[in-house]
């Protein structure tokens, strides 16, 4: 079975890291974020993978090739060169399905979710459907898409951002979908178009078959940097179920070459990428740093995220700040106080 990965999408939400890193190459406890999706595949035997791509493609080429070579997948970049939406990357991705007639997976490029691949797969030949949706229970849907299904699980409506009189279930959208090829030829080549907003009520109203199948363990779309810092967190825990590649329960992770000079006090939970330096009588607290970043001697940094390539210098207070990739802080940074 092939799987296609929905990773063009500009990542605005987890700007500035997007704007030189497209999400899913961004590091989740140091490993590049698409690593854990191709993990999760092999997992259920997926050795073909397809990643569909607008935005940067160069970043993807070297960086794909390299995990792929060392996790013995075979990888194709699917290369979209205007903008095409998530249903337009998905048509576009054709050329690599055109032979196909077995169902496929389709997953987005910025979910992490221990999804039971072979039951979901098994339900979607079962019911005979023609798409399969994974959803997820949200306590505050209000922001996601909302999707109804009947007592057999066969989606009924589908509501875009729904308004409090609108809530009348909690399953949304997990952006995993068993697709059957044929469903290719539904929707038109070159166009920007939403597969969640646009493609799937317009089947639906078709009378295709869509069901789905909801999911109750790990699920995160890693949208905005406060979920960034949560998923590499959980990932650093190892809360992210069969994806834990690294994740041991632990509070703290350096990558590799990475240095800690002394006295440096570690609180709460701590991600350190590879290549950086952290000086004498640093405190870090409740961060994530990225690769490549030099910190000089007593520093704080709590509850932020510090991109790559960035130099904090001596006696600086970073405090619940975003520092973006190359930024440079002078000696005696602070938040005011009174
Ligand atoms: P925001 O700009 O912050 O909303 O992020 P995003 O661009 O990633 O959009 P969104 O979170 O809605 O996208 C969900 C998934 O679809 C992500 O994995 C995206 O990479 C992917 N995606 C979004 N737009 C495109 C596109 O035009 N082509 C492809 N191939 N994938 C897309």
């Amino acid at each position: 079975m092939k799987a296609l990965l929905l990773s063009g999408g500009k990542g605005t939400r987890l700007r500035p890291f997007t704007l030189t890193t497209p999400k899913p190459l961004l590091p989740i406890a140091n490993i590049p974020l698409i690593t854990w999706q191709f993990e999760f595949l092999r997992h259920y035997g997926i050795t073909e993978i397809i990643v569909g791509v607008g935005y940067k493609p160069e970043s993807f080429k070297k960086t794909v090739e390299k995990i792929a070579g060392k996790m013995k997948i075979k990888t194709h970049l699917s290369i979209e060169n205007t903008p095409l939406g998530t249903g337009g990357g998905f048509r576009n991705a054709y050329p690599f399905f055109k032979e196909e007639t077995e169902p496929f997976v389709v997953l987005n490029g910025d979910v992490i979710g221990d999804f039971n691949l072979n039951q979901i797969i098994a339900f979607h030949r079962e019911k005979g459907a023609d798409i399969t949706i994974g959803l997820t229970k949200i306590n505050n849907p209000s922001s996601y898409g909302l999707i109804i299904t009947d007592s057999n699980m066969g989606v009924k409506k589908f509501i875009e951002k729904p308004k409090t009189e609108e809530i009348v279930c909690d399953t949304i959208n997990a952006g995993l979908y068993i697709f059957t090829p044929e469903i290719f030829s539904e929707i038109p080549a070159g166009k920007n178009i939403s597969i969640e907003k646009e493609v799937f009520p317009a089947l639906l109203k078709n009378g295709k078959k869509i069901y789905g199948v909801i999911h109750n363990g790990y699920w995160v779309d890693v949208g905005t940097v406060a979920k960034y810092k949560q998923t590499n967190f959980d990932a650093l825990e190892g809360k992210t179920g069969i994806y834990s590649i690294r994740g041991q329960g632990d509070n703290f992770l350096a990558g590799d070459n990475s240095v800690l000079k002394e006295d440096v006090q570690i609180k709460g939970r701590v991600i350190i990428g590879n290549n950086c330096v952290v000086g004498n009588g640093c405190v870090l607290e409740e961060s994530i740093i990225m690769n490549n970043t030099i910190i000089r001697d007593r520093v704080v940094i709590k509850n932020s995220v510090v991109g790559t390539d960035v130099a904090i210098e001596n006696d600086s207070v970073i405090d619940n700040m975003i520092l973006a990739d190359k930024s440079l802080v002078r000696p005696f940074t602070q938040p005011m106080r009174d």
